[in-house]
C-alpha cells in the first residue's frame, strides 16, 4: 500500500496578527484547491488556531498546533494542554529544534509530549535532527536514530501507526541551503530502518516521515522523488500560499 503523503506549513510565530493568519489560510486553501493525493496541513501560533480552522473550514487542510505540554494540567504558566487543543486541531509538532532549543526539551520531554499528544487521540509529527558539526563527524544517522528511539520509548505499535516523523536537520532550517535529496533519503532510510527494528513491517512501511529544513518551491524537487520521502515540513516558503501549493503539487504527483 502506498505511504500517505504529507505537507505540513509550520508557520512558526510568524503571522504576526490572527487577522494576518486567517488573511494567510484564505490565501493557502485558495492557492492549494483541488490538489489531490496529498495530506495538507497548517500549524499557525496557539491563538490563531480557532479564526485559521475558521478560515478554512470544509477545505482540504488540517489545522496542526506547534507544541504541546506533556502534563494534563498544573501550575505551568504558560503552556497549553493536550485536552484543550484536541478538538481545535488533529495533529501537533513535537520536538521542533527551535522548541528544543529554547524550552529545553531533551528527548525525555520530547517523548513525555509524544505520549500526552496520541493520549488525547491527536496525530504527533515528531521532529529530529542533527548539528552540522554532527553531520561533520559523520554521526548524524545514528543520532537522528537514537532521537527516535527516545522519543518512541514506551509507545506501543497501536500509538506508533498514529505518529509521522520530521527529519529536520538543523543546520538546513531558515538557511535557505537545503541537504542534498541523496542525503536527506538516506538519513530517512535510516530512520525508517530504527521504525522497524522498533515496530516491524507493517509500522514502519506506513509511517509518515517528512523532511524538513529550507524546502520551497524551487527545492522541493529534491526530496519529492525520493523512495523514502513522504512529504515536507515547510516553515518560511510556508507563508507564500502560492510556493506552499507548488510544494504540495510536487509531493502529490
Ligand atoms: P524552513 O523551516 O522551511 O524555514 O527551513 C522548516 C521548519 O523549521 O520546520
Amino acid at each position: 500500500m502506498p505511504r500517505r503523503r504529507v505537507v505540513v506549513g509550520n508557520w512558526k510565530m510568524n503571522p504576526a496578527t490572527v487577522h494576518e493568519a486567517a488573511e494567510l489560510a484564505v490565501r493557502v486553501r485558495e492557492a492549494t484547491a483541488g490538489i489531490a493525493g496529498v495530506e495538507l496541513a497548517v500549524a499557525p501560533p496557539y491563538v490563531a488556531i480557532p479564526a485559521v480552522s475558521e478560515a478554512l473550514d470544509g477545505a482540504h487542510l488540517r489545522v496542526c498546533a506547534q507544541d504541546v505540554h506533556e502534563d494534563p494540567k498544573g501550575a505551568h504558566t504558560a503552556a497549553v494542554p493536550a485536552t484543550m487543543l484536541r478538538g481545535l486541531v488533529t495533529q501537533v509538532i513535537v520536538g521542533h529544534s527551535e522548541v528544543r532549543r529554547e524550552s529545553g526539551d531533551d528527548d525525555a520531554r520530547v517523548n513525555a509530549k509524544l505520549r500526552r499528544a496520541l493520549e488525547v487521540g491527536l496525530e504527533p509529527i515528531v521532529c529530529v535532527g542533527e548539528e552540522l558539526d554532527l553531520r561533520r563527524t559523520g554521526r548524524a544517522e545514528d543520532f537522528v536514530r537514537g532521537q527516535v528511539r527516545a522519543a518512541f520509548q514506551g509507545i506501543n505499535a497501536d500509538g506508533a501507526e498514529h505518529v509521522a516523523i520530521a527529519y529536520e536537520p538543523i543546520w538546513a532550517i531558515g538557511t535557505g541551503v537545503p541537504a542534498t535529496g541523496g542525503d536527506a533519503q538516506a538519513t530517512i532510510a535510516a530512520i525508517r530502518e530504527e521504525v522497524r527494528a522498533l515496530y516491524g513491517d507493517t509500522v514502519a512501511d506506513a509511517l509518515p516521515i517528512l523532511y524538513g529544513g529550507s524546502v520551497s518551491g524551487a527545492t522541493i524537487g529534491e526530496f519529492a522523488g525520493q523512495s523514502d520521502i513522504d512529504g515536507a515540513l515547510v516553515g518560511g516558503a510556508s507563508l507564500d500560499a502560492e510556493d506552499f501549493a507548488r510544494i504540495a503539487r510536487s509531493v502529490a504527483s
